[in-house]
């Protein structure tokens, strides 16, 4: 465990008033959550994106309460300093505010989160106010929304047109005005992302959406080369688990078959005052 202060909201407003960047990752388990930590993470996301990246389903619409409940359990014992956000999953906010209370606080209550994320602009702006009212710190996202990408015609960039660019402008006028407390952007054009982070007051943060942001998101499982599905234009990949992981697992096939694992060193001899005993018990059983 990191001797990291435990990150608050108000620690994420001050590093946007001091123009300090907010580095935020996505975290399923807690291994991956405790490395993080370490590395001194400022913001943990337990995406739904876990959907295609832990279960392989092929989008995020899959994805239930519990299983969101379940992986924010583990990041949140991996990780007590970082702070912590649950994504509400497909239809857990959608049909009425009241069920956005209760599943925003399930969030809380079980798993202890520091704040839900939930996709849209104005049209959940009651969702967002009713969220509020319970005392949860809300996280607004705009831009690509999967959970919603069939109407956007597929997991396109938002706002690369004036018309665009404006309803972006007024979704995130909105979220603020509704009264959350972060807002993410993702695959919006940097000169918009960035005037939009200039134009709020609270924290801004991009991922696909450029360097003018309060601070950047990527998926853990794309940063690690994990997700061997595709890979979004605006990641970065910093190592390649997969072909280290794959290349491990072979060696480890080829030790088996040729019989050089368990070597000596890994093997529990019996105490050596046992050995004349042992010999005495094989021969009963000859
Ligand atoms: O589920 C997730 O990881 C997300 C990101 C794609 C923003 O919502």
């Amino acid at each position: 465990m990191s001797d990291k202060r435990k990150h608050s909201i108000l620690t994420l407003q001050k590093m946007k008033a001091e123009g300090e960047k907010v580095a935020w990752l996505t975290a399923y388990d807690y291994p991956t959550a405790a490395f993080a930590e370490a590395a001194g993470m400022d913001m943990l996301l337990v995406g739904d994106s876990l959907g295609m990246c832990v279960y392989g389903y092929e989008g995020t619409v899959p994805v239930t309460m519990d299983q969101c409940i379940v992986h924010c359990e583990a990041v949140r014992r991996a990780a007590p300093n970082t702070f912590v956000v649950g994504d509400m999953p497909f239809m857990s906010y959608q049909i009425s505010d009241e069920d956005a209370v209760k599943n925003a606080g399930r969030f809380l209550k079980e798993a202890g989160v520091d704040a839900i994320k939930l996709e849209g602009g104005k049209r959940i702006v009651s969702r967002i106010r009713a969220i509020l009212d319970a005392g949860i710190v809300v996280c607004g996202h705009i831009g690509l929304t999967p959970q919603s990408s069939g109407q956007l015609g597929g997991h396109k960039a938002q706002g690369r047109t004036i018309a665009s660019a404006r309803a972006l402008i007024e979704d995130a006028l909105a979220i603020e005005e509704a009264g959350a407390q972060l807002l993410l952007l993702e695959a919006v054009p940097p000169e918009v992302a960035g005037f939009i982070a200039r134009k709020l007051s609270i924290p801004v943060l991009s991922i696909g959406a450029g360097y003018e942001c309060d601070g950047q998101l990527l998926i853990v499982s794309d940063l690690i080369g994990q997700f061997q599905a595709f890979t979004p234009k605006f990641v970065k990949k910093y190592c390649n688990v997969a072909e280290v992981v794959t290349d491990a697992m072979k060696a480890y096939v080829a030790d088996v078959k040729a019989g050089t694992f368990p070597a000596e060193e890994h093997c529990y001899h019996m105490l050596k005052a046992e050995a004349p005993g042992f010999e005495e018990l094989t021969k009963e059983f000859e």
